[in-house]
């Protein structure tokens, strides 16, 4: 379902020498002449990108990008000068943005091949595998278009394009070139996870994602799923899933994918991940401003959809199961109403006050589903509450776990891919909220912690597990477009949970 179709590799070359419609070069914020590749090629074009910064008419900022025209001095027809910023600011995930960025003004100018010339600093400074990974990344996210419903041509923008990351010594190209084969896998996934979590909740409903789901797994080697339907869920007694889908005429479903690595010892982790593919609040409706975005409420679940398949092309030591628990949250005569009791595939029992709150619902018996399969570790990622939107804003996702190895370990893939995440309490003060008067639980806490009390509700079904949850709500989805990204689903969570994974 690729809108684009882009590939990446690498490449040794001369600059000068390398033939691209685009030829992406880094520059320093704080360099006061062209250094590097910059300064290469500032020779061939006649001192042009000196005079430019002794003009200041381009200051090298974090992501700015200005063309320069080559007319024929050197092989590449356009230099897209890409500003890095300042020298000591620079990190993976900066480096990450300006590739992004980089991408994303080559695809607006139509070109078909572009090169990107690692500054020399970075090289220096950083592991190249894994610079050579994030910039990889950064191209598939930058270059990403999500326009498939449009018929009307406006600007236009490339169809394909073809990437290679240039460097002139040979030596380094090895590191390269493993490094752009992770970060095309995962850039790769991750933009089919974009395009899923696009999609509106009339082209995809629950029996729709486990369509793509079963193709995905066809279509990759080492991945199977299976797919419980609602008379599975009846005999599976997974009351909670049944219940927040059953006010939909399109049925809920638990999607089963599994990696298996084939070595006698390994670890499996499972990955849960909430796929509501519309939410509307169900009886306890929500207010008609921005619930559009609510086809975004499957994000959790297609991230884990996306890793699954990063996981099995990269062949990781690892297994991996990953649960995506699939429901319309939709009111009508059939829906579950507040004060119903449900009983979960746990055993325990839950009255719902709020069938606004319906996340935590069906996670909580794909999580028991988990437990039951005997898991490692379990780690579920959802759109989860508008509280952990309140309480961090766009730009991280809670985090929340019983386990502080495993907060560790995700602070550390958060870091190095780019995708934040913030450590937030859960705990027996938290679950005292979430105890109901009729049954073990209910499915909503007072209004102050709102995603402090969903965590602590959804830990319940994990007994002794290591686990860990990840409100990802908030920074679901882009709603205006950046310097390094197209607006829509962010993709979040396919980065840190492959991370997570590539790390074990
Ligand atoms: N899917 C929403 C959470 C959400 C809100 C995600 C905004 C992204 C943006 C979730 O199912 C929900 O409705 N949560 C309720 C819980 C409440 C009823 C306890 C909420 O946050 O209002
Ligand atoms: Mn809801
Ligand atoms: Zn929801």
């Amino acid at each position: 379902m690729d809108i684009i179709n882009v590939s990446v590799g690498a490449r040794k070359a001369d600059i000068a020498k390398c033939k691209a419609d685009v030829l992406a070069v880094g520059m320093f914020s704080d360099d006061k002449k062209p250094a590097g590749f910059a300064a290469q090629i500032d020779k061939k074009l006649k001192g042009a990108i000196a005079k430019m910064m002794k003009l200041g008419d381009f200051k090298a900022k974090a992501n700015a990008t200005t063309v320069v025209y080559t007319n024929g001095a050197i092989a590449a027809t356009r230099v897209l000068l890409v500003g890095l910023g300042e020298r000591k600011k620079v990190t993976f995930e900066s480096m990450r943005k300006v590739a992004a960025s980089a991408a994303n003004q080559a695809v607006a100018m139509q070109a078909k091949t572009l090169a990107v010339a690692i500054h020399q600093a970075c090289e220096k400074q950083f592991d190249l595998e894994k610079l050579a990974q994030a910039i990889a990344e950064g191209v598939y996210f930058g270059a990403y278009r999500w326009d498939e419903y449009v018929t009307k041509e406006e600007n236009g923008h490339s169809k394909k394009l073809s990437v290679e990351l240039v460097d002139s010594g040979a030596a380094n190209m090895r590191h390269i070139e493993k490094g752009v084969r992770i970060g095309a896998v995962i850039g790769q996934t991750q933009s089919f996870a974009r395009t899923v979590a696009n999609q509106p909740a009339n082209v995809i409903n629950p029996a729709a994602l486990a369509d793509i789901a079963k193709k995905t797994a066809r279509e990759t080697k080492g991945l199977t799923c299976t797919v419980f339907d609602e008379k599975q869920l009846k005999q599976k007694k997974m009351g909670a899933i049944l219940a927040v889908g059953m006010g939909s005429v399109n049925k809920p479903r638990l999607i089963v994918l599994k990696y298996n690595c084939g070595k006698a010892k390994a670890k499996t982790v499972a990955l849960v991940g909430k796929a509501i593919t519309f939410d509307s609040g169900g009886i306890s409706i929500k207010p008609s401003q921005g619930m559009e975005d609510m086809k975004f409420d499957k994000s959790g679940g297609v991230a884990v959809m996306a890793t699954l398949k990063a996981a099995a092309q990269l062949k990781l030591p690892i297994n991996v199961l990953g649960l995506i628990p699939s429901a319309e949250n939709m009111p009508s005569g059939s829906s579950s109403r507040p004060g119903d009791i449900v009983r979960t595939f746990s055993g325990k029992t839950v009255e719902f006050q709020n069938t606004d709150a319906e996340g935590r619902m069906v996670l909580c018996d794909a999580i028991a589903y988990a437990v039951k399969q005997k898991v490692d570790a379990i780690v579920d990622i959802a759109t989860l509450t508008g509280a952990c939107m309140v309480a961090l804003g766009k730009y991280k996702a809670g985090l929340m776990s019983n386990n502080d190895t495993l907060v560790e370990k995700l602070e550390k893939a958060a870091d190095a891919s780019g995708e934040a995440v913030w450590h937030l309490p859960s705990g027996d003060e938290y679950l005292d909220e979430m105890k109901s008067k009729v049954a073990d639980l209910k499915n909503i806490g007072s209004r102050w912690g709102g995603a402090c009390n969903a965590a602590a509700f959804i830990g319940q079904f994990a007994g002794d597990i290591p686990w860990a949850h990840i409100d990802m709500a908030g920074v679901d989805l882009f709603d205006s477009p950046k310097s390094y990204t197209s607006v829509g689903s962010s993709g979040y969570g396919v980065r840190l949970l492959a991370y997570y994974l590539l790390n074990m």
